[in-house]
């Protein structure tokens, strides 16, 4: 491997809010959790194109964009045509459905989704901590998100403690599989995701830094610098 070469990234990621009048209030939903707009525009179609990167200090060009467009028909009419077949949400829904939501209710991430990386455990809560509040109160989204919190798996003494000290994990009993940081989903119906065209999930991460073991199994470059200075001073 080498170590001077950039790596490859993701460039981007795009999905669709489910009809015209529900566009602004996704790209809403989009701000709120973080996210800067940057070059949306109308579509030929009249709908709007909505372009944001995950982080306002990300490379505007290429890096970590997030596309956000309009259901084409097609896909609607598929989605229509699935529904129908299945009888989703209905007393004859096939068992395969029914099952399928009931693992994703279990488990938000048992479904297609996409997790961000939170460079602070700070920054993470206080993004947490509002979308809360408009889950609660919010007049537009107040039934359109579900916040679900996994906190670090107990084994960790520093991490446990940050943990019950923490305004949005320190009551949640809910754990991540592996140690080391925590897991924050946050579902909506106002974007299309999964095969049947059911909510999309967002991922919040956070990772402690200077353990080899987290959550993701990848070290962050802090860990690896903390953990060579151990075996340096051969601690
Ligand atoms: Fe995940």
């Amino acid at each position: 491997m080498n170590a001077q070469s950039p790596s490859k990234t993701y460039g981007h990621l795009a999905v669709h809010y489910r009809n015209p009048a529900e566009g602004p209030l996704a790209a809403r939903l989009l701000r709120e959790i973080g996210f800067t707009e940057c070059y949306s525009m109308a579509q030929p179609d009249g709908n709007e194109f909505y372009h944001f990167v995950i982080d306002e200090q990300a490379n505007r060009g290429t890096d970590r964009i997030f596309y956000l467009l309009c259901m084409p028909e097609v896909l609607r009419k598929l989605y229509d045509a699935m529904h129908g077949a299945l009888k989703v949400g209905t007393d004859g829904e096939d068992a395969a459905v029914t099952a399928l939501r009931a693992a994703q209710e279990q488990d938000p991430e048992f479904n297609f989704h996409a997790a961000i990386v939170f460079p602070s455990l700070e920054e993470l809560e206080e993004r947490v901590g509002r979308l809360q509040q408009l889950a609660a109160e919010d007049e537009e989204l107040k039934d359109r998100i579900k916040i679900t919190l996994n906190r670090a798996k107990p084994g960790t003494p520093a991490v446990d403690e940050r943990m019950d000290a923490s305004p949005v994990f320190g009551d949640v009993d809910r754990y991540t599989y592996g140690v080391n940081g925590v897991q924050v989903f946050v579902e909506t119906d106002l974007i299309a995701g999964g095969p049947l065209g059911d909510n999309w999930v967002f991922e919040f991460d956070y990772v402690f830094p200077g353990y080899k073991n987290n959550i993701l199994n990848a070290p962050s470059d802090d860990a690896i610098a903390i953990l060579e200075e151990k075996e340096a001073a051969g601690v």
